[in-house]
């Protein structure tokens, strides 16, 4: 600071700008993370209805059967072959439950789009669906508060969850066995998964749904901040500070110590431009150029009075 002390009022300023400027930038940064966040959450709500709603349907149907075909990274539930006629080549049909078909669309939006999503659970059939600590974090809340959803953002992801409903159509494989779950889905499910994730009723939260976005890191935020009209805004912004410390306050006071400097050096016969100056101006350094005008003609009335003397 003891720099800054001694030197130029525009370095003073120059100074303060750049300051300010930092200040904008970070919170441009700052509101740009913010929007940031709100726009993925918006973007995961939509995936998380979207998806809700996939399986709503598949479970309402008590899942969807392919013919023919299956994917064998995601497999399938059961399978049913249709008996052949003389010749022809067997029919064999495959069912997808809910959790499978979101694994398998989960694939497709993964390649495609950037996100990926999965549903989870504390009591899982299948071990690609026990939850992370995230995810675990998030069941616990669910389970013990009544909230919507959680977020937050993680390992460059941002990462948003919802709880899952048991709805009437998911009693026929999540329900109590034999009076929800029957044949020959009760035998199907025992015999792939045992006993596990049965005994739900409607309206329990069966897990989550949990979908990951890719995070804009802080670089990309800031390149937001340093476009071409940011630039182009900052430069004019030094120009105008510039040109009104240098016209304004810079100029000024330097002529009025030149003259005050002749008015030291006995010189009263000088015009420190208060003449059109009103008595009452708030400018500061008007002020400063009439408590001058009055010192010099102080001067004035002293130099005459000992003229005078002398005579
Ligand atoms: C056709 C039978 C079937 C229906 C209907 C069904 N599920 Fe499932 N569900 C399964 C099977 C089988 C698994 C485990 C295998 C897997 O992940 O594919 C599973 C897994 C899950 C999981 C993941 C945790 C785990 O146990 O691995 C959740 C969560 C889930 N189901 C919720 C639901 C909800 C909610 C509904 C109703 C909207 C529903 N399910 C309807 C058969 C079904």
């Amino acid at each position: 600071m003891g720099i800054l002390k001694n030197s130029r009022i525009f370095v003073k300023i120059f100074f303060l700008f750049v300051i300010v400027l930092l200040l904008s930038v970070l919170s441009h940064v700052l509101v740009a993370q913010k929007v940031q966040q709100e726009f993925l959450r918006k973007q995961a709500k939509s995936i998380t209805r979207q998806i809700v709603l996939t399986r709503q349907w598949i479970a309402g149907l008590g899942g969807v059967w392919s013919k023919n075909t299956y994917s064998k990274a995601h497999g399938f539930l059961t399978q049913y072959s249709e008996p052949s006629s003389a010749g022809a080549v067997a029919t064999v049909f495959y069912l997808h439950n809910p959790a499978l078909a979101t694994r398998e669309i989960s694939t497709l939006a993964d390649i495609k789009h950037g996100y990926n999503f999965r549903v989870v659970s504390d009591r899982f059939r299948e071990p690609k669906n026990k939850p992370d600590s995230f995810e675990a974090e998030a069941l616990k809340r669910f389970q013990t508060q009544k909230m919507t959803y959680t977020d937050g953002f993680e390992g460059g992801l941002y990462r948003y969850t919802e709880p899952l409903f048991v709805k009437q159509g998911c009693l026929k494989c999540h329900g109590k066995l034999d009076q929800d779950v029957k044949e020959p889905m009760k035998t199907i499910l025992l015999k792939k998964y045992g006993k596990e994730a049965f005994d739900y009723k409607v309206g329990d939260v069966r897990g989550i749904i949990s979908v990951q976005i890719p995070q804009q890191t802080l670089m990309a935020l800031m390149s937001s901040v340093f476009t071409v009209w940011n630039v182009l805004l900052g430069a004019i912004s030094i120009i105008l500070f510039y040109l009104f410390t240098r016209f304004v306050i810079v100029k000024p006071i330097t002529q009025l110590t030149n003259v005050a400097n002749k008015l030291s050096e006995g010189e009263i016969d000088i015009d420190l431009g208060a003449a059109g100056l009103k008595a009452d101006t708030k400018n500061e350094i008007s002020q400063l150029a009439l408590a001058f005008e009055r010192l010099r003609k102080s001067f004035e009335i002293m130099y005459r009075k000992l003229a005078s003397r002398k005579q």
